[in-house]
């Protein structure tokens, strides 16, 4: 790692990979590889390797790799400096000691919102209340409202403001939080006559509110603003009590409202969150999937929740969670469900729950007329990008499955996929081990990426200076391999423009064959310069993202570790880099 933090260098070199991981997977050498099993993804046959040479691992099967920290990270489900800790332990490196600081304003944030759920739910629970009276009547027991802290706003313009008052908390913390709103004459609550639900992180924190009208006022919910200590794409609701459960469960169920996780939970369906009713973020998958890869969407039935259903699927692929549809039948969402009908017969929903892509054929299939020939050759059109998207295994599930349903020919499919624009397709030939690594290459266009970069070499050397400036390393295979011939072409001729027909000589066939595809797939337009210029941008802008959250990282550790000088370092560090990202435009 570029970043420079002694603590995590003094694990990256004390910890050895291979070390690390077949304590917990049994490994076998392969080459200058370790495989096995990789416990990240269901699997018979191993796709999982270890490099002890370069201190990572890669399952060519899910995707997932990293080094050892990451490994130590999803197995053990850490965050970052948690796994750093653990390997320390383990390999008697001396942890730095805790410094005082402490990042007083959030801390400040965290309590005043926690002195308000306390607030809510006094009032909810102490003396009757309309919020009370709603909430038993929606079925919810005093243990449930106990366990998710739900509270009751009363219905007025200032008790919560005087009772924060009271305890010394400032205008401008409550307005910051969200708890109060700015008026003419002065600030008045936000939240009034509503059931409250308090939003905690996954450490147990109170970060936000979701508020619900007891009636048909509108809105029916209202949420904090997002402030520094809430942004809802980056939480889950109720994941802080379940995860757990999800973890245990090795599954979540995750569902759009705050009273369908509750109502769930209280039944004993208890790995469950709620997705904060926004579309569901990439960041709450990343999150979700620290704990499990198996997610069970259980959105709405209406059409609303379908459109939110195939929305999450797209974004969960990233995340190589295996994603599953449940469909709620005989009642509206899985609150009403479950209160109906029970625990077992909601199980037996999550049991049949559609794998996400049959979920999105059948969906896509509701929009075509069957009986019609020509229409189901629309059909299986409109399914052939839902096909492209798949990893190579699932593919050919569903191409089988939906040739055998039409009685049509399997090849009659592939072609259609095929010739639907190859830019995303392999350029090495089928079930090649490139071709497979290039399907499960996590960053999916990078191969492309970094050739269509280097083609810019052999048009115009002077990149050359620019990709050594901006400190690129090529990633891929292919990428690297370009580089260094271009390099050495260069250097050995002083050349302003390479021959390709030099580099294909330097290729073995193979890659000679996948360079030629992809080149002549690059659509260059009429302004060389400018798509020359694009792809750069494109790269480096990826490149010094990838830095960034590096250098997020080491500061995260430095401030836990309070390490002032290195804070600072390292800040600056990511000043400058951010300055350079700024200036790649
Ligand atoms: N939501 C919101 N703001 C709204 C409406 C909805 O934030 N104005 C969010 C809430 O998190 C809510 C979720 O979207 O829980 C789902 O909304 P909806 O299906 O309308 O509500 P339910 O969860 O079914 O709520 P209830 O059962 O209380 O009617
Ligand atoms: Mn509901």
């Amino acid at each position: 790692m570029a970043i420079g933090n002694s603590f995590i260098d003094e694990i990256k070199s004390k910890v050895n990979i291979v070390d690390v991981i077949g304590r917990e997977v049994p490994l076998k050498q392969s080459g200058s590889n370790f495989k096995g099993l990789c416990p990240f993804h269901n699997e018979k046959t191993p796709s999982f390797m270890v490099n002890e040479q370069k201190q990572i691992f890669n399952c060519f099967g899910c995707g997932e790799k990293g080094d050892v920290i990451h490994f130590v990270q999803r197995f053990n489900n850490m965050e970052f400096m948690e796994a750093c800790e653990k390997l320390a332990e383990e390999y008697n490196i001396e942890i730095p000691k805790y410094g005082t600081r402490r990042k007083e304003d959030l801390s400040r944030y965290y309590e005043i919102n926690s002195v308000a759920a306390r607030f809510f739910f006094d009032n909810l629970t102490r003396c009757a209340n309309p919020g009370y009276t709603y909430i038993r009547k929606r079925g919810i027991s005093d243990e449930t409202i106990k366990h998710f802290g739900l509270g009751y706003s009363p219905n007025s313009w200032n008790s919560l403001y005087k009772y924060l008052q009271s305890k010394g908390v400032s205008d401008d913390d409550m307005l910051k939080l969200g708890l109060v709103t700015q008026g003419k004459k002065g600030v008045y609550d936000k939240f009034r006559g509503r059931l409250m639900f308090p939003i905690f992180n996954t450490r147990g924190k109170v970060i936000g509110f979701g508020g619900r009208a007891l009636g048909d006022e509108m809105p029916k919910y209202l949420n904090s603003p997002e402030s520094e200590v809430f942004l809802k794409k980056n939480n889950l609701y109720a994941l802080n009590f379940t995860k757990k459960n999800v973890s245990d469960e090795n599954q979540v169920i995750m569902v759009e409202g705050y009273m369908d996780a509750i109502s769930l939970y209280q039944n004993g369906i208890c790995n469950v969150v709620a997705s904060l009713g926004t579309a569901l973020t990439e960041n709450q998958c990343q999150l979700i999937t620290r704990y499990t890869k198996n997610v069970v969407l259980s959105y709405d039935s209406d059409s609303a929740g379908i459109k939110a259903a195939l929305r999450g699927i797209d974004v969960m692929r990233s995340s190589h969670a295996n994603v599953r549809i449940l469909q709620v039948t005989g009642g509206k969402d899985p609150d009403e469900f479950v209160k109906k009908y029970g625990k077992q017969e909601f199980l037996k929903l999550v049991n049949g729950a559609a794998p996400a892509t049959d979920f999105t054929l059948e969906m896509t299939k509701k929009k075509y007329n069957l009986s019609d020939n020509l229409e189901i050759i629309e059909y299986i059109r409109s399914c052939v990008p839902i096909l492209k998207k798949l990893g190579a295994v699932e593919q050919d599930l569903y191409v089988k499955k939906l040739a055998s349903e039409f009685d049509i020919s399997e090849h009659s499919i592939l072609t259609e996929i095929a010739s639907d624009e190859s830019r995303h397709s392999s350029p090495y030939p089928e079930n090649s081990r490139k071709a497979r690594e290039f399907k499960n290459d996590r960053y999916g266009n990078d191969e492309r990426l970094e050739v269509s970069l280097l083609y810019i070499l052999t048009r115009d050397t002077r990149y050359l200076d620019n990709f050594k400036e901006d400190d690129i390393e090529f990633r891929t295979v292919l990428g690297r391999e370009l580089y260094n011939i271009a390099s050495k072409l260069i250097s050995r001729n002083g050349m302003a423009e390479i021959n390709i027909d030099d580099i294909y000589k330097e290729l073995d066939t193979e890659d000679e064959k996948a360079l030629k595809d992809i080149l002549s797939n690059i659509r260059i337009g009429a302004d060389e310069s400018s798509y020359y210029r694009e792809c750069y941008v494109k790269y480096v802008q990826m490149h010094y993202g990838e830095k960034i959250i590096e250098l997020q990282n080491a500061i995260a550790v430095a401030e836990k570790l309070g390490n002032e000088e290195e804070i600072s370092r390292l800040a600056m560090q990511l000043q400058d880099i951010e300055e350079k990202r700024r200036k790649v435009r």
